[in-house]
Formats: C-alpha cells, structure tokens, sequence
C-alpha cells in the first residue's frame, strides 16, 4: 500500500496532511509513504526528519502520485497536478466538491475516488476522523487570542494600588465547535463570556463553560436533525436583532461563528449594531469567507468602523499550522485505516459503511 502526499501551495494554505508522528505510523502499518521535497520545512519538519523515518522524498508532483494508492491533502489539488492522477487511485482531503465542481467531474470520469471529508456524518465511530471539529475548535481557540491582540484593554479584571481594571465582556456568536471552545479559551483569560445560538441543545453546552446563554425570547429550536442550524425566521431574526442590539453596547470582544450548512452565513451584526458599540472595541468573524456574522466583515482585511475593529480571515488555521497539522493527519490517520482492509492490504470501498459511502464523492 503505498501513501503520498505533494506540498500544498504555502502561501493559501500552510497545514500538511503527513506529519512526521502520523509518516511513522503509516510505515509500521507497513504503508510506503512518499513526500514532495520541502513538504513540511515551514513547520519546522525537514526532509531529512521524514527520510529517517523510512519516507520517500520525490522532487516533482508526478513523481510523488505515481504508483500511489492513496493520496491526502488538505485542498483540492491545482488541475495541473489532478492531471497526474490515474484510474483507481484514491484522493483524500477537504476537496470542496460544490465550489470545484468542474475538477472533480473530471477525476470521476477518471475513475479517481475521490473522499472529502467535510462530507463526515457527525456520528460517534467518525469523530476521530472529524475534520471539521478538530480544525474549528483550533479556530475557536485562536480567533479569541487574535481578537485580544487587537484590543487595546487588558481582559481579566485587576485589583490594583493603582486602580481596579474591569474584566472584559466577550460575547460569543454561535456556540457550536468553534464558539464552544472560544468560550472556553475567553473564561480561561478571566473574561465575563456569553453567548447566543438558534439550538436550544446549545444552552447547557455555554452554561456548563461558564458563559451566560442569550436566549431569543419565544423561539422555536432550530435544530435539524443532524445536529445543525436551520435558517432562521424572520420574527426570529427580528427578536435576535433587539436581543443583540441592547447586549452589544456593554461588549467589548465578538466573536462570530454562526454558519447554516451550503448556505451563505446568516448576517447577524448589523452595521446600526456596530455604530453602538464602544470604540475600541474588536469583532472577529469566523465565518468571513461564507459572506460573514457582521455587515461590515471583509476577508482578510481589518475594517475600523467608529472606532470598532472588524476583521476576519481567509484561513486562521495558517497561525497555528503545526497543531492543525497534528489533528489533520491524525484524522486522515483514522479515515485511512477505516479504508484499509488489513487482511488483502488493499483498499475496501465498503458503501455500506456510512462513512465511506457519504464522503466518496458521486
Ligand atoms: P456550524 O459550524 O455549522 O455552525 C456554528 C454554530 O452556529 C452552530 O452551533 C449553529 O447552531 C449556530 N448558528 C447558525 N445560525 C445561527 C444564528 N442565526 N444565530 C446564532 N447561532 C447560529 O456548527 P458545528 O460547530 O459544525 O456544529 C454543528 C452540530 O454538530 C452541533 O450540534 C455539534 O454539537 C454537532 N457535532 C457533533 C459531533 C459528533 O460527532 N456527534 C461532532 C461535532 C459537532
């Protein structure tokens, strides 16, 4: 069984999907594993390191892919590099198959599966696979040290001969994955946190990390079934706006994290909301590249409105490549080895397996 892996392009994209720890434990599966050199030397993980750990090093794309069975990414690859695949090879990453429409029809009529693991459904025997947890609960995390950096206050309350500094307030947008543990990582600093979300199942989460819920006063959960949100009613949207307006002008820091699956993020701060606010305060929007939380979001800039920072990024994970990294492969690790049939060390695409069967791309 021979894995492979080419570097990705480091200036969109900084994670790896073969980190040394999970290159070992592919070999002692006795996989063949292969790299393209200076894979992962921006983490501080040089070629060398893999070639002691038994790990083929090729110079170019075609190189890496020949002969591979399976090959993982984090994105879809360039077409250039797609068109170095063959028939019943397997790619696996976060693929994006509705914006790339056009590469993946190609690799199907290739006869390349294609597995893309944002399609994981949210059940048990699949969270060590979950991509989607372990990478937002990374950006939960940092979204929160990125919005402190940016606040010019200190963030936990201080007793001092020279005075006394009140805790900041910290207001959560969203408390699925990311918000849940940007609460964690905001009480962690000393902060007061709240937070707000349209599943009610939300509520015992918040309160059980200490923050306060926000609860939009008669309204219906909007839980689907799958654990996700449901786009909201207007008389929701209405009554969340009043809720909102009045709590935002005592808040210093916002984190946005709300998303509706294949749908365009909700715009939930509106730019009369932000006129509110204090100056100096910050809004960090986690969902800027589904269209934003805020009216005013724009990716990868950092817009100031009266005094308030609004920003948001394309790719937060690039901050903390190295512990996304770890996580990545790690899940990728545990959806190769779901694959794997041991016994014919070969590659079993099992479509009675939910997992195999909703992330193999159709
Ligand atoms: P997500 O990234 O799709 O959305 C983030 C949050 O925004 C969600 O909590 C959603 O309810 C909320 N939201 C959407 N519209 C909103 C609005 N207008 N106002 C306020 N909040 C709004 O969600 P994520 O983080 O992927 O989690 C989705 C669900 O999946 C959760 O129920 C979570 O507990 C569940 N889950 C289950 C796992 C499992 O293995 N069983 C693993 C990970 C998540």
């Amino acid at each position: 069984m021979k894995i492979a892996s080419a570097s990705e392009n480091i200036n969109i994209e900084k994670r790896v999907a073969i980190t040394p720890e999970i290159a070992k434990k592919y070999i002692s599966l006795g996989f063949e594993v292969k790299i393209q050199n200076n894979y992962a030397s921006h983490l501080g993980f040089d070629d060398n390191l893999y070639k002691e750990l038994g790990v083929t090093v090729d110079q170019d794309v075609s190189g890496v892919y020949e002969n591979a069975n399976i090959i993982v990414q984090l994105n879809l690859p360039s077409a250039e590099n797609l068109s170095q695949l063959k028939e019943n090879q397997s790619i696996i990453g976060v693929l994006d198959p509705y914006t790339n429409k056009e590469n993946i029809s190609e690799l199907i009529k290739k006869k390349i599966n294609s597995f893309s693991l944002e399609l994981l459904p949210r059940i048990t025997r699949a969270q060590s696979m979950d991509i989607l947890s372990s990478q937002a609960n990374l950006a939960g995390y940092k979204a929160v040290i990125e919005s402190f950096s940016h606040f010019e206050k200190a963030i936990p309350m201080m007793m001092t001969a020279a005075g006394t500094i009140p805790a900041a307030k910290v207001l959560i947008v969203g408390a699925g994955v990311a918000g849940l543990q940007a609460i964690a990582t905001a009480k962690r600093t000393g902060a007061i946190v709240f937070a707000t979300d349209v599943r009610s199942s939300s509520k015992e989460q918040v309160e059980s990390l200490g923050g306060k819920f926000l609860s939009v006063e008669g309204a219906e959960n909007l839980e689907t079934e799958g654990g996700y949100a449901k786009e909201a009613s207007d008389d929701f949207k209405k009554r969340q706006e009043e809720l909102l307006a009045e709590t935002l002008k005592k808040i210093d820091i916002v984190i946005c994290t709300a998303l509706i699956p294949g749908k365009k993020a909700p715009i939930i701060i509106k730019e009369e909301m932000i006129k509110n606010m204090s100056s100096g305060s910050v809004i960090y929007d986690l969902a800027a590249v589904q269209g934003g939380n805020t009216a005013l979001t724009q990716v990868d800039k950092v817009i100031v409105k009266n005094g308030v920072k609004i920003m948001g990024e394309t790719n937060i994970l690039n901050r903390l490549p190295t512990s996304a990294s770890n996580l990545y492969a790690k899940n990728i690790f545990n959806f190769v080895l779901n694959l794997y049939d041991k016994e014919n060390k070969k590659i079993n695409i099992n479509l009675e397996d939910e997992i195999i069967q909703k992330t193999l791309i159709k």
